[in-house]
């Protein structure tokens, strides 16, 4: 039963949204008959330029592969209504789904419990990494201003002017950023030798756009003074200092480097075993005035920096430091080979005996909501202060950090920052307390969402209740006392009763190399000292884990996915239903998707295109066929009526109706997107009861179909060469 009732609202309240409240997902949804892509699309393309700006509950914390909260506000308002215009009309409303259980097993940051959670929904979230736990625990908890407040300012009292202290000059000044770079050995110099300073280049800070700002500052490769130099015109610079002349150009290029006598080697074989020894050249000052100026570094600067590897010896046991070693694995193996073996070498003595102390404080805070948020933004400070981090120069956020790629990627030319910050800073803890923890409080309290309106994504405040839960264990969930429960674990099995969950919506992992075990281990290695809260797993080494579903190999994927939808299908509803979101180039990956839901017991009953996460996603886009879209895959339970399209012809010509709406909601629709969604759909047919065909033989089908909307679409693959004498 639905329930559909609208509040007529006082004259001069014209402007509070609408109420509709909705007890039962209809047994045909607007998600399986036609989903409002336009109207989500549009919200969803703003959200992705700024997504820590719209959806600051989730973003408290780097997760991989955040989806956008419009997308899944989207999904949930569609599921629950019966057609395209209630759907529409749900999503821009003040929606309440208060009865409705809400689950996903691939939880990650949140994205699915914020937005179910902000309609009133009862909410469960599972992913098999605990640092997601966390994620999701800080978007959904209740935390007090005051209580927050307090805590910080009770860490910052503990720790700020000693970590101020270690970052100054010889003036008092605040240093902004230190700059680092690696040293190697040449293999054919006789040993004793001077190592060599492993730059591609000796300019080490050029503005973000260097053709409109071309004055630059390099370091001189003789005295390390610092020379202003033009990076548009000049390829040498001339010492002001010691008078000499050098190529801007540095002895690296690429993966070889050239010794002064002139030597190339592998910069690998020049490492030796050990991680590179780095040596600290320049400095970036705050002055009095509020400039920002660049110096060399003096014996101020190395005395205060070994002054901080004394006093690390001294109080290391006082301190909460990383533990654990590096595991091989496709996101590990670069770092390995430039000799990384623990989480410590990750940092500086510096850098650890500051975060060591602000650690420290942080793990002796009074338990609570607010504690763990505390520890939930340090964790993420821990992604801007490391070894593997650069400059990204002037005119922006001055901080690349670590995981702007996505493997551990050593860095030749680290930066080192100011981990207590001051207000001219970027990613420390004061500015990102901020940035990210009081932005997301005040979201909490009052979230917005973006509602389309004639065209123009709007922001909207009083659609969403608070993200203010109590959050609970499963036994308080099940008896009803708590509203939320989220756990760590393999959702292959779930501490859920059977038929108690109205909705699965979800973000499956795709088939590719991101493990993001491999890199969540970089933040578990510190939390484990830290235990942000009860539950936390702090004796596990590692957040790898043999159930992850994270293969490149297509029957690995199919057992690991597989098991969790078994899982789905037994705590879902009779009449529940089942949504995630997909991309995959590959067809392997649609093809055991397929037999892995076949076998699930599930029914696919949609395929639905829509607004992939972002559109800059390096890890989805190809360089020839770069992809804007994921699908929506909708399952039913097959004891429900299902209303799926049983022909090719059928599904075809819905695929294309879709890709025909996202195109006109202004979303440049890419060769690999009609792969991607003409496949999933034509595959899905492999799900139905009736279904007699084997899984390859839709494949073969599937690639036609692929063909004939790429013609209709007029779009073809950048990989294919363009037949000459063919428009
Ligand atoms: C694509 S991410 C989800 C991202 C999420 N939608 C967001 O917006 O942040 C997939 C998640 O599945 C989790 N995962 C992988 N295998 C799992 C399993 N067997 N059980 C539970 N979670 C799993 C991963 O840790 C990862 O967080
Ligand atoms: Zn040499
Ligand atoms: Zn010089």
């Amino acid at each position: 039963m639905t329930v559909f009732e609208q509040n007529s609202m006082p004259a001069g309240l014209g402007d509070a949204p609408a109420r509709i409240a909705r007890t039962s997902v209809p047994s045909v949804s607007a998600l399986e008959v036609q989903f409002p892509a336009e109207v989500v699309s549009a919200a969803a393309e703003r959200e992705s330029w700024r997504k820590e700006v719209h959806r600051p509950a989730t973003h408290t914390h780097k997760w991989w592969a955040q989806r956008l909260g419009s997308v899944f506000r989207g999904i949930l308002a569609s599921a629950v209504s019966e057609s395209e215009r209630e759907a529409v009309e749900a999503y821009g409303s003040a929606l309440r789904l208060p009865d409705l259980v809400v689950c996903d097993p691939f939880a990650g940051s949140g994205t699915t419990l914020a937005e179910a959670a902000k309609l009133g929904a009862r909410v469960v979230g599972r992913d098999i990494n605990p640092v997601a736990t966390l994620v999701q625990r800080q978007a959904l908890a209740r935390w007090d201003r005051d209580r927050l407040d307090r805590a910080f300012e009770a860490v910052e009292s503990r720790v700020r002017a000693e970590i101020d202290e270690l970052h100054r000059d010889r003036h008092g000044r605040p240093v902004l950023y230190y700059f680092w770079v690696a040293l190697a050995s040449c293999p054919r110099c006789p040993a004793g030798a001077e190592p060599v300073e492993l730059f591609s280049r000796y300019v080490f800070s050029q503005h973000a756009y260097p053709r409109k700002y071309p004055t630059a500052r390099a370091t001189c490769p003789h005295c390390h003074a610092v020379v202003p130099v033009d990076v548009v015109e000049d390829s040498t610079l001339t010492c002001g200092d010691c008078g000499r002349t050098s190529d801007i150009a540095g002895p690296v290029n690429r993966a070889t480097m050239t010794c002064p006598r002139g030597h190339s080697s592998k910069v690998l074989d020049a490492l030796g075993d050990r991680p590179p020894v780095l040596r600290m050249y320049a400095k970036q000052v705050l002055a009095a005035d509020g400039s920002r100026v660049y110096e060399p570094i003096d014996d101020f600067d190395l005395e205060l920096y070994a002054e901080s590897g004394r006093r690390l010896a001294r109080r290391r046991e006082e301190l909460v430091l990383p533990v654990g070693s590096l595991e091989g694995g496709h996101n590990t193996r670069q770092a390995i080979r430039w000799n990384y073996r623990n989480w410590e070498q990750f940092f500086n003595a510096r850098q650890l005996y500051s975060l060591g102390i602000l650690g420290a404080a942080l793990r002796d805070l009074e338990p609570g909501p607010e504690r763990e948020a505390l520890i939930a933004l340090f964790s993420g400070v821990l992604e801007f202060n490391n070894v593997f981090c650069s400059f990204k120069g002037e005119g922006t956020g001055a901080v690349r950090h670590m995981f702007s790629n996505h493997i551990l990627k050593p860095e030749r030319m680290p930066l080192e920052a100011h981990p207590w910050g001051t207000p001219a800073s970027s990613g420390a803890f004061s500015t990102l307390y901020r940035s990210r923890i009081i932005r997301a409080w005040e979201y909490k309290r009052r979230p917005h969402d973006l509602v389309t309106v004639s065209g123009a994504p709007e922001r909207r405040f009083g659609l969403s209740e608070p993200l203010e839960c109590e959050l609970g264990d499963s036994r308080a969930f099940s008896e009803g006392s708590s509203r939320a429960y989220v756990g760590t674990g393999s959702s292959a099995t779930v501490d859920l009763p059977d038929d108690s969950v109205d909705l699965v919506i979800t973000d499956p992992p795709f088939m590719d190399n991101v493990h993001y075990s491999e890199l969540a281990d970089f933040f578990h290695a510190w939390l484990r000292n830290l235990k942000p809260f009860d539950g936390y797993p702090v004796d596990e080494a590692t957040t790898r884990h043999p159930e992850e579903v994270q293969s490149a190999d297509p029957a690995e994927f199919g057992r690991a996915i597989g098991a969790v939808w078994k899982e789905c299908a037994r705590i879902l509803k009779p009449h529940g239903l089942l949504a995630f979101t997909f991309h995959q180039a590959r067809i392997d990956g649609w093809k055991e998707l397929v037999r892995a839901l076949e076998t699930a017991g599930l029914v696919i009953t949609a395929v639905q295109p829509v607004k992939a996460e972002m559109s800059t996603s390096t890890v989805k886009s190809s360089a020839a066929d770069p992809s804007n879209l994921d699908s929506i895959v909708v399952c039913r339970l097959p004891g429900h009526e299902v209303p799926a399209a049983r022909s090719v012809a059928e599904v075809e010509r819905r695929a294309l109706a879709g890709l025909r709406e996202c195109r006109s909601a202004g979303i440049k629709v890419g060769y690999s997107d009609v792969e991607s969604v003409v496949r999933g759909s034509v595959l899905a047919l492999h799900t139905l009861p009736s279904n007699e065909r084997t899984v390859d033989a839709l494949a073969a089908e599937a690639d036609l179909a692929v063909a004939r909307a790429a013609e209709a679409l007029g779009v073809r693959s950048g990989k294919e060469p363009r037949a000459a004498g063919r428009s």
